[in-house]
């Protein structure tokens, strides 16, 4: 059996969470690979709205396994909590969560690390979500970060002083006042470790492959969106780690050759949270209505995104660095009364067109649209893609047709029942 992955092909926030939450019973088990707190991954069902960050958004499934990947980041204190509010509804995820060794600890100091680097950027400022993924992703790569393992370790004490050493040596060398009560803090993430330790720590890796050799079925859940991607997203306004598809190999320790189907989900229109180039960005009373009509604030900070129309250049260079097989169409019902629609095919940038998204995105970009007639009529009353209006087709048929990936689930509304499955 080959590893399925499912990710997002724009900035985040395509509605990862629902979808993988539908196609979970026909999984057996659901990896997180990569980001960590930094996602916030809703699923709505039985009229009750549940926000995930880290774990795997098929837990709300008894009977199917979650894991946590090796290039995940854990804040223990997030976890703890999320933890808390899935016991609190009878979700017992002790039972179904397996967490990789090698995952890295977020510590409360790289998040102060994290609001010390962002001040410190001014008029570059990423706009992160200040989880302290940065910093921890940025000690793995140096090679000292803070790992599951290590709490298991005999010298745990040892581990964690060096690297709490490190780190407040630099925050005081900063002047940086985390105005919070450091004795505290510290005591409720060791505390919150005790929780992380009333699971299954494994080398993950052994089990995924052991999965895949067994021909249990496993699907890998992307966070975050490929344009926000370390290597290929919008640098340097970009998350810590690889969002794409390669990045669910090194992420849970499946090779390559052992890939299957790439599920990319992509929105009816953009949205982006933080700072950084956004082409199709809308200013207007529309990207207002967009916003309203989405409900386009954060999940896990809250903040209000910023919304555009749908970018086809962007989409196109997601699919190819993801090799994407399939695709998830996610909220036009958004969209349901709005008389034009647009789709940004090209790039005007000076006197040049291009269909190609540019490495640095420094002078001003004039979207080439192709206009659309709206549908003008509610989607999510409809459960056989057929009966759906036929302007809305055609939108479907260009998008299919202009990126040569299919669309296999169009997704009418935020509960699990607003999914329509084509055949
Ligand atoms: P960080 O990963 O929290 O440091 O944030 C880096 C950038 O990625 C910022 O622009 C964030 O707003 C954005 N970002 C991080 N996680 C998500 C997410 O789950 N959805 C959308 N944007 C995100």
């Amino acid at each position: 059996m080959k590893l399925d992955i499912l990710l997002g092909l724009q900035w985040g926030d395509e509605g990862k969470g629902k979808i993988v939450d539908v196609l979970t019973p026909a999984y057996d088990v659901i990896a997180r690979f990569q980001g960590g707190p930094n996602a916030g991954h809703t699923l709505e069902f039985n009229g009750i709205k549940h926000v995930l960050h880290t774990i795997p958004s098929g837990i709300f499934h008894p009977n199917k396994i979650n894991i946590i990947g090796n290039g995940v980041v854990i804040d223990p204190v997030v976890f703890q909590k999320e933890i808390e509010s899935l016991e609190k509804i009878g979700v017992n995820p002790v039972e179904n969560l397996l967490i990789s060794k090698k995952a890295h600890l977020i510590l409360p100091t790289h998040k102060w690390i994290d609001a010390m680097l962002e001040e410190q950027k001014g008029e570059r400022k990423v706009g992160s979500t200040l989880k302290g993924i940065g910093p921890t992703y940025t000690d793995k790569a140096a090679r000292v970060g803070f790992r599951i393992c290590d709490i298991l370790a005999n010298d745990f004490l040892d581990r964690f002083e060096r690297i709490y050493k490190t780190h407040t040596d630099l925050l005081i060398k900063n002047s940086f006042d985390p105005q919070e009560e450091i004795a505290t803090v510290f005591n409720n993430w060791l505390n919150a470790l005790q929780t992380l330790l009333r699971f299954k720590l494994i080398d993950s890796e052994y089990e995924v492959n052991y999965f895949l050799k067994e021909e249990r079925k496993v699907l890998a859940e992307g966070a975050q969106g490929t344009l926000l991607d370390i290597d290929f997203g919008s640098y340097p306004f970009v998350t810590s780690s690889n969002t794409v598809a390669a990045g669910a190999c090194t992420g849970l320790g499946v090779a390559p050759n052992q890939t299957g189907r790439i599920i990319g989900i992509v929105k009816a229109y953009c949205t982006r949270v933080g700072n950084g180039p956004f082409p199709t960005e809308l200013f207007d009373e529309t990207g207002e209505l967009l916003r309203k009509q989405g409900h386009e604030f954060g999940s896990t900070t809250g903040r209000p995104r910023r919304c555009g129309w749908l970018d086809l250049v962007a989409l196109k260079y997601a699919i190819m660095i993801n090799g994407v097989t399939e695709m998830v169409l996610t909220k036009p019902d958004v969209m349901d009364n709005f008389d034009t629609i647009k789709i940004c095919t090209a790039y005007q940038m000076g006197d040049k067109i291009t269909t190609r998204f540019p490495t640095e995105i420094d002078e001003e970009i004039i979207p080439v649209y192709k206009e659309f007639r709206g549908w003008n009529q509610k989607l999510s009353v409809e459960k056989d893609y057929e009966n759906l209006p036929q302007a809305f087709k055609e939108y479907v048929a260009f998008i299919e047709e202009a990126t040569g990936v299919p669309i296999r689930i169009v997704s009418t509304g935020p509960d699990r029942s607003e999914t329509i499955i084509r055949a």
